[in-house]
């Protein structure tokens, strides 16, 4: 049944091989009380929104009395939840105290390419980074991590990475959920592995190499099987998949139906009941779980590395407990949320993106187009004001989430079938499955900058760092 509910998900027919088991270590679940980011809304200093950010080696306890090394942002392990309003001018002071270059990209944000914290804006060890720029998104879940030029991998496994929230008039004026802590809740779903000294050696092996780095211990918000107390009948759960390499296909263990009410970008036009969806790598979803019953709902994951068709799952660990105080009268979702126009109509290139492995077996490489990732070369230009169509073909066996700086784009199809309601809207990460066509509208807008690229690139961390990346200018 496990597999199959997978295979429904993804649209798989056919999984060949039995479950992948692999042993659990000694830092199985706790069921302390669920934690959040600490909530940061910055400075205003002449007119803008100040966030000081400093990475830095900490040390972290994932369970009590094993200190485990990591990078975090402003704390031991990830950062603090970011938040601030549609149209904020933004300032990040970003510090490295990590002792090696390091770069902090802002994941989904529309902003100019010397200020998106790609491979190009290294940020030498003990320097300050201070981009400045306009927040142009929508209410939503964003996000921001390392982008080291063949760092990624290794910086984000640390705990180099943070969520930040994004709120606008169009988002408050819905009967949503909305308090911090009390009825809106972030999560920064990952997995680990930890060795038996408690540290979490950034160690790949030949599969983790194909596959992207996975762990056996399930993550939220560096804890482990948290407890989540409420009072409230209707909570929203703003989720990140923030893992290297593994795919979540969230579901509650008794199957009840919850609602989509936002993908990458922001709102749908309206909730998308669900009872199951998968979260690649590098892609947020805001969902609404009635706990009006009063009865306790476990937040489950069914986990899978981007080799799902060839080795089956890798577990379905428990996320978090969400464990309501008392049953009462849940309001009424709303029928609509925002207003989502339809694509765009294509004025410029129709661009084709061929995802392949090269090579023998296990030690492939990963192309886009045939091409390994260049730092120094720029795979093609984008007029500025154009709107593009990019065409991705996978011709590999495996899963990859394709995502695309600067922009905020949408999904026309896949293998010429209309895209499922909850990803109609906004998006910045696409994954493509294994012998998928997938075509995307992009409108590039507002930037641009003959020097500075934007990246394009399969978010399985392991992937981008081998590779399979490419950029672009806006010109
Ligand atoms: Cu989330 Cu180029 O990255
Ligand atoms: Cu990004
Ligand atoms: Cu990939």
């Amino acid at each position: 049944p496990r597999l199959s509910r997978r295979a429904t998900l993804l649209g798989l027919t056919a999984l060949a091989a039995p479950a992948l088991i692999r042993p659990r270590n000694a830092l199985a679940a706790t069921g302390s009380p669920f934690v959040q980011p600490r909530l940061n809304e910055g400075r205003i200093e002449d007119g803008r929104r100040v966030f000081d950010l400093t990475a830095a080696p900490g040390v972290h306890e994932f369970r009590p009395g094993i200190a485990t090394d990591t990078i975090g942002i402003n704390t031991t392990f990830l950062g603090p939840l970011l938040a601030a309003r549609a149209g904020d001018r933004l300032r990040m002071n970003v510090t490295n105290g990590i002792g090696e270059p390091m770069t902090l990209h802002w994941h989904g944000l529309h902003l100019p390419a010397a200020a998106d914290g790609g491979p190009h804006q290294e940020i030498a060890p003990g320097a300050v980074w201070s981009p400045e720029f306009d927040l142009m998104q929508k209410a939503g879940t964003f996000w921001f991590h390392g982008h080291q030029h063949e760092k990624t991998g290794a910086h984000v496994w640390a705990g180099m990475a943070g969520v930040l929230r994004v709120t606008d008039d169009e988002e408050a004026a819905l009967p949503l959920p909305r308090t911090y802590g009390e009825d809106d809740f972030t999560l920064v779903l990952q997995d680990r592995r930890f060795d038996a000294n408690g540290q979490m050696p950034y160690a790949m092996n030949m599969h983790d190499r194909m596959a992207g780095m996975q762990g056996d211990v399930m993550l939220v918000n560096g804890q482990t099987s948290p407890v989540l107390a409420v009072d409230a009948p209707l909570i929203r759960l703003r989720i990140l998949n923030g893992a290297n390499g593994t795919f979540y296909g969230l579901h509650f263990a008794d199957n009840r139906t919850f609602h989509q009410i936002a993908s990458d970008g922001g709102l749908l036009t309206a909730p998308v009941p669900m009872q199951g969806t998968i979260l690649s790598p590098g892609e947020r979803g805001e969902y609404l779980v009635d706990v009006s019953d009063g009865a306790a709902a476990m937040l489950r994951a069914e986990t899978f590395g981007a080799e799902v068709a060839m080795m089956g799952t890798t577990g379905t660990p428990d996320v978090m407990e969400i464990r309501p105080r008392s049953a009462r009268p849940a309001p009424t979702l709303p029928a609509r949320l925002a207003d989502v126009p339809p694509p765009p109509d294509a004025t410029g290139e129709d661009r084709r993106f061929d995802l392949a492995m090269t090579g023998m077996g296990m030690m492939g490489d990963f192309t886009i187009n045939g091409r390994r990732f260049d730092h120094s070369r720029i795979d093609f230009t984008v007029p500025l004001g154009a709107t593009e169509t990019w065409t991705w073909t996978n011709t590999t066996p495996m899963l990859h989430p394709m995502h695309i700086h600067d922009v905020q784009f949408r999904i026309l199809s896949r293998n010429g079938q209309p895209p499922a309601p909850q990803e109609t809207g906004l998006k910045d990460t696409v994954l493509i499955r294994p012998q998928e066509t997938v075509a995307l509208r992009l409108s590039f807008a507002d930037y641009a900058d003959p020097i500075h690229p934007y990246m394009y690139h399969c978010h399985i961390l392991e992937h981008e760092d081998a590779g399979m990346m490419g950029q672009f200018t806006v010109v």
